[in-house]
C-alpha cells in the first residue's frame, strides 16, 4: 500500500513568518528518504501555505508520485497541465475552512468537476476525486469518468465509541463499492499512528494520504523517522 505524504504544513509554518524556511521541498525529499511513495501538495486558491514555486520545485526535485490537490477551477487546471503531476486529486475548497472539511459535492459541482476530469485526463494525468464514503458519490465518480477516488476518513478519525465502528464500516463498504466499479481507491484525512492501522488493513486500497499528523510528529522525531514509522505501521497492518 502506498503512502503519500502531504507537506502543506511545512509551508504553513514558513508562511507564518513569510520566511524561506522551513522548505516543503526539502521536507518532501526527506520524506522520500523515509520511504514515502508519493508527495502531496495542495495549491489552494488563497495560497495560504503552498505557493506556485513550491509546486514547480517539488516537481523538479522528487521522482516519486506527485499528487497535486486542487479545486476544479480553470486556473488550477492550467497549472496542472503545465506542471504535469502523476496524479491530480480534486478537492472542495472553502476560503474560511481550516482544512478540507468534507468530500466533493458531486451533485452541485458536477459540471465543473466533469470539465476538470476531461481536461486533465485527456492530457494523460489520472484524476482522483476526494469523496465522502457514500455509495451514491462513488457511482457518480464512475459516471464522471474519474480513474480514482480517495475516500474521506475524517469522520472515522473523529468518531468515538460505537460511532467509530459504524464509520469504519462505511469506509470499508465504500472501498468495496469503488473496487467493484473498477475504480482505484485511496483513503485519507485525519489518519495518525493509532487510527491508521484499521484503515491500512482494508483489502484493495491503493494508498493512504497523510499530512497533519506526520508533519506534527516530525517536530518531535524528524520527518524521515516519522514517515518510516508510519510506513512500518501501514505495512504491518496490510499483511
Ligand atoms: N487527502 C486530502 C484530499 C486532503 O485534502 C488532506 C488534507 O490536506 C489529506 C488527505 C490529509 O489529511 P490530514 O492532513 O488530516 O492527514
Amino acid at each position: 500500500m502506498l503512502l503519500g505524504v502531504n507537506v502543506d504544513h511545512v509551508a504553513t509554518v514558513r508562511e507564518a513568518r513569510r520566511e524561506t524556511e522551513p522548505d516543503p521541498v526539502i521536507a518532501a525529499e526527506l520524506a522520500v528518504c523515509g520511504g514515502a511513495d508519493g508527495i502531496t501538495v495542495h495549491l489552494r486558491e488563497d495560497r495560504r501555505h503552498i505557493q506556485d514555486r513550491d509546486v514547480i520545485n517539488v516537481r523538479r526535485k522528487i521522482s516519486v508520485e506527485l499528487n497535486l490537490e486542487m479545486a476544479a477551477t480553470k486556473e488550477m487546471i492550467g497549472i496542472a497541465l503545465k506542471v504535469r503531476p502523476e496524479l491530480v486529486t480534486l478537492v472542495p475548497e472553502k476560503r474560511a475552512e481550516l482544512t478540507t472539511e468534507g468530500g466533493l459535492d458531486l451533485v452541485k459541482g458536477r459540471k465543473k468537476i466533469k470539465y476538470a476530469i476531461d481536461m486533465i485526463q485527456r492530457s494523460g494525468i489520472p484524476v482522483s476525486l476526494f469523496i465522502n464514503p457514500s455509495e451514491s458519490d462513488i457511482v457518480i465518480s464512475k459516471e464522471l469518468g474519474a480513474r480514482m477516488i480517495e475516500i474521506h476518513t475524517g469522520l472515522y478519525a473523529n468518531a468515538k465509541g460505537k460511532n467509530k465502528t459504524e464509520e469504519l464500516s462505511r469506509v470499508k463498504k465504500a472501498v468495496r463499492k469503488g473496487l467493484d466499479l473498477g475504480l482505484q481507491v485511496n483513503a485519507g484525512h485525519g489518519l495518525n499512528f493509532s487510527n491508521v492501522k484499521k484503515i491500512a488493513a482494508i483489502k484493495g486500497l491503493r494508498g493512504l494520504y497523510i499530512g497533519h499528523s506526520i508533519i506534527a510528529n516530525s517536530i518531535y522525531m524528524g520527518i524521515e523517522k516519522t514517515v518510516r514509522e508510519m510506513k512500518r505501521l501501514i505495512d504491518a497492518s496490510n499483511k
